[in-house]
Formats: structure tokens, sequence, C-alpha cells
């Protein structure tokens, strides 16, 4: 069943669906700049870490095809040197779109050592400029497949889990926590990915998700892609999640990552770190789902993460929903931003992600495999695996 995208790119143009607008209208917008990718994944229309990292990979590969085809070329193209300068100067930039989520560097940092390998063996411009195209395009083309396998290793881990406790034939409730479905990466998704999995084999009884406020991710994007793919849910607010441990069989949480530490502390959206406390207190697997270019293993533990925090009127509005209030000549609809504080409030805390302790985790996936603790510890080891 074909899910819901983020990207899509067709004759080297680039256009994102804007996610602020999800799910009430489906609005594509072309990035043909750099400036236009910086600006779409700070202002969230393109969110979720795989996508963010595919969106800056490919807007570079656009903008060196399109600088190849131009007639003149570009001064930039003169040399590898000027070619060097000029790249990384788009990459720094790019990177510093949003902090939180390592995937983004991990793509800028490939591309720089493709450049970097290129200009050492004494390649010219635009042969330089291809290489980089070519890796470009490939990051983003790489991660609909390992996402796939990610999402099997997980969903067989887990019946594999239940299936020891002697419940081979019960069919399973998983809840997870913002959006890392389709619309976060380049397709598929990683713990929205291993629900899908379970569905598509037949193993998904119910899935849960949080709202995921105050960007709702969960209740717009979770939501629709959910409701696109048939598959068989149940949405609640952040602060249910204890309740709903009490009162439901929920066999495990699955989440996504934006960072994991050497030792397996995990930035996720913010909330996850609740989740995983209440998971741990009812004795719930709560495993992260993520590619394994979300390891930093420059980190060792999760203090070191560099949280982003939103402006405060986010946490102060509801948005996302367009309401067509006014349609004006262009057909245009206005989107509703309802203000439910009073204003001018004296502090607002507003960090996008938190950060949970691999003691919490019971497994991270990757696309290599399942990675477990080892008996009696409390953190795990990732250098084997990236
Ligand atoms: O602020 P967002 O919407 O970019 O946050 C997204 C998340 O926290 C996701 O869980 C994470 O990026 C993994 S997406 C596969």
């Amino acid at each position: 069943m074909p899910g819901l995208t983020s990207i899509r790119t067709s004759e080297g143009k680039i256009e994102i669906v804007n996610q602020l607008l999800l799910p009430h209208t489906t609005e594509f917008i072309e990035i043909s700049t750099i400036e236009q990718a910086h600006d779409a994944i700070k202002s969230m229309k393109i969110r979720g870490a795989p996508a963010i990292a595919s969106l800056a990979a490919l807007t570079i590969a656009s903008h060196l095809s399109r600088a190849l085809q131009a007639d003149p070329s570009p001064d930039f193209l003169t040399s590898p040197l000027t070619l060097q300068e000029h790249v990384e100067g788009h990459l720094s930039y790019i990177n510093t779109a949003r902090p939180t989520a390592v995937n983004l560097g991990a793509a800028t940092r490939r591309l720089s050592n493709i450049l970097e390998q290129s200009v050492r063996a004494g390649k010219d411009a635009r042969a330089i400029a291809e290489d980089l195209i070519r890796e470009g395009k490939e990051i983003d083309e790489e991660d609909v497949g390992r996402n796939k396998q990610m999402s099997r290793h997980g969903a067989e881990w887990l019946l594999e889990q239940w299936a020891a406790k002697g419940l081979s034939g019960s069919n399973l409730n998983v809840m997870t926590v913002c959006n890392t479905g389709s619309l976060a990466t380049s397709g598929y998704g990683t713990a929205l990915g291993l629900i899908t999995h379970l569905h598509e084999t037949g193993r998904l009884q119910r899935a849960f998700y949080t709202q995921s406020t105050p960007y709702h991710q969960g209740s717009r994007l979770t939501a629709f892609e959910l409701q696109t793919l048939n598959i068989p849910s149940t949405m609640l607010c952040d602060s249910m999640v204890g309740s709903l441990f009490q009162s439901h069989g929920i066999h495990a949480v699955a989440v996504g990552a934006d960072r994991i530490t050497r030792d397996g502390d995990t930035a996720n959206k913010v909330g996850t770190y609740n989740a995983a406390v209440l998971a741990a207190r009812h004795k719930i697997p709560f495993i992260v789902v993520a590619p394994v270019s979300t390891v930093d293993l420059d980190i060792a533990d999760g203090s070191s993460i560099p949280i982003e925090h939103r402006p405060a009127l986010e946490a102060c509005v509801v948005r996302g929903a367009l309401y067509p209030v006014r349609t004006d000549a262009e057909g245009l609809k206005e989107q509703a931003t309802v203000m439910i504080t009073p204003e001018g409030l004296d502090g607002v805390y507003n960090p996008s992600f938190d950060v949970t302790p691999a003691e919490l985790i019971t497994a991270i996936v990757t696309e290599k495999g399942v990675a477990v603790k080892r008996d009696g510890e409390s953190t795990f080891d990732l250098t084997s695996i990236v």
C-alpha cells in the first residue's frame, strides 16, 4: 500500500509537502536553493531526522546539477579548490538549520568526505561535482530500503520476545510517539515502519500514538499516515500514557531517534522520556528504531546532546489545522492559529526533544539488526554496529 511522501523529485526538481499544513491541506513547495531548504527545515515545513538529511543532500545535488548545465558555467566550477570552498560553505550553512538530529550532520559530513577524496584524487571540478550529485541522491535513495530492513528486524525480535513468554499467537498493541513514518523519512518509516510491518504481516492488533504536543506530529501526521495505511489506531494525549499502560495491554513502545550516543542514550521528541519511565514501571519493552547514521559515536552520553529549544510562541498556540476561514482570489486558504495562553507569559519551557537514558531502553534496532544490553549492564555498546 503506498504511503504518504515527504519529498518528491522529478527531472531535477525537488518538492516537499508542507507539513505545517497537513493533514487538512496537501501543498507541495518547490525547493530550488540551499536557502529555501534551510528555511524549510528550520520552520518545520519538513521535519523528522532522516527526511531533513535527505532534503539537504538532494538540494546540494540539485544545486550542482544546475551548475553543471548552466551556460556560462558559474565561477565556483573554475577549479577543484573554488568548488570545495563553495560546497563546504553550503554544507556548513545547511547544517545549522536544526541542531539535535545528527542525521543532517552525518549527511553533510558524508558529502564533505566525498569532496575531500575527489579533490585528493586529482579530479577536475566537473567530475567532483558529479561525484557529489551521485552521493547526494544515494543518501536519499538508501533510506527506504534500510527502513524496511530495520522494521522487519524490530518486528521479528518483538514477536520472538512474546513467543518466549508463551504468547506466540497474540497480535501486538504498540504505542509510539511523534511521527516516524513516510513523512519523517524518505519512505516507510522507522518506528512507524515497525508498526506498519506488523500490520502487513497480520501481527498488529492496534497502534497507539501520542498527540506529541506542541507541534502535534502525532495527532496531525501519524494520525494521517495510519489512516492512509488503514492501520487500526488510537490517539491519546501526551498526559494519558500512564493511564493507557494501566488499562490496556500494551505489548511494546516503539520510538524513533534524533541522536543516539555510543552508550545508547537517545534524544527523541519531547515526551519520549516520560513514556520510557512509564514503560519501565509497567515492564513494557521500550524499543528505539533508527538508522545507524543516527548513532553519534563522538558523544558518550546524553548530557552532551544539543537539545533544540523552539520559540515560546509555538507552545502557546494550536496550529497546523487549516480552516477554510477565508478563501482568496487565488484559492489559497488561511491557516488558523489559535492562542491558548494569556499573551505575554512570564516564562515558557519549550524543548523540542528529551533524552531517554539507555537504562530505560530495551533494544536499539537498526538496519544492521537488534542491539541489546549485556546482562547486568545499564548501557549499550554501539561501537560495533557503526
Ligand atoms: O521535531 P521533529 O518533528 O523533527 O521530531 C521528529 C522526531 O523526534 C522523530 O521521532 C525522529 O526524528 C525520528 S524520525 C524517523
